[in-house]
């Protein structure tokens, strides 16, 4: 049985796609054991809480120093010993050491095709403010391990989704989310709790 930490700061749909995919079947050999959030009022937490999971919440704000916040995170994530950490919307910084001691077995969705529109800057909107600025036909979303670099590790799975006409920023992130984002993280937890994905030089193999 794979553990699971969801990491959130926000709505929690790409949670609530985790937590419905582990309970119609499409997620296996999954557990959630805690979803951690830097963001009391995240509407994420009462979503796990309507399903029974443990939501915590760890915020930088609360700590005088980012060296103790990182402290105090590792501690409490260690506390749990889950076998995968998921960033589902997380907006803090992921602590280098946190980095280091679990290498590929932290994931992270993000809402473009990498290498497009990712990187220092790129979050939330402004990723499709960029597609949409640029004018390319298609975009899409990323499921990645995270290491050390801004968007930069092994890529696990991606799903293109077609720009239209009319399309603003906010109608392009619900489009990406339903038809990308709720899809492949889901898949991309299934994969990694079947022992089906391998990392090797900075990419992954699907068996
Ligand atoms: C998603 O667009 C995700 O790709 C981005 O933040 C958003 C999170 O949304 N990194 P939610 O909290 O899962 O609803």
């Amino acid at each position: 049985m794979l553990k699971i930490a969801v990491l959130v700061s926000g709505g929690g749909t790409n949670l609530q796609a985790i937590m419905d995919a582990i309970e119609n079947g499409k997620i296996t050999n999954t557990e959630i054991s805690v979803v951690i959030s830097n963001n009391k009022n995240a509407y994420a937490l009462e979503r796990a809480a309507s399903k029974g999971i443990e939501g915590i919440c760890i915020s930088p704000k609360d700590f005088e120093s980012r060296a103790e916040f990182n402290a105090a995170f590792l501690e409490k994530l260690n506390s749990y010993q889950v076998d995968l950490v998921v960033l589902a919307g997380f907006l803090v910084v992921i602590p280098p050491e946190m980095i280091a001691q679990y290498r590929n077995r932290i994931i992270n969705i993000h809402p473009s095709l990498i290498p497009s529109f990712c990187g220092t800057g790129f979050y939330g909107l402004k990723v499709h403010e960029g597609a949409l600025a640029r004018g390319v036909k298609v975009t899409g979303a990323t499921v990645h391990f995270v290491d050390e670099g801004t968007d930069t590790g092994p890529i696990i799975l991606q799903k293109a989704v077609s720009i239209l006409d009319d399309d603003t920023p906010e109608i392009l992130q619900r489009r990406v989310m339903e038809e990308a984002e709720w899809k492949i993280l889901p898949q991309a937890i299934d994969l990694i709790a079947n022992g089906k994905v391998k990392v090797e030089n900075n990419k992954t193999k699907i068996m």
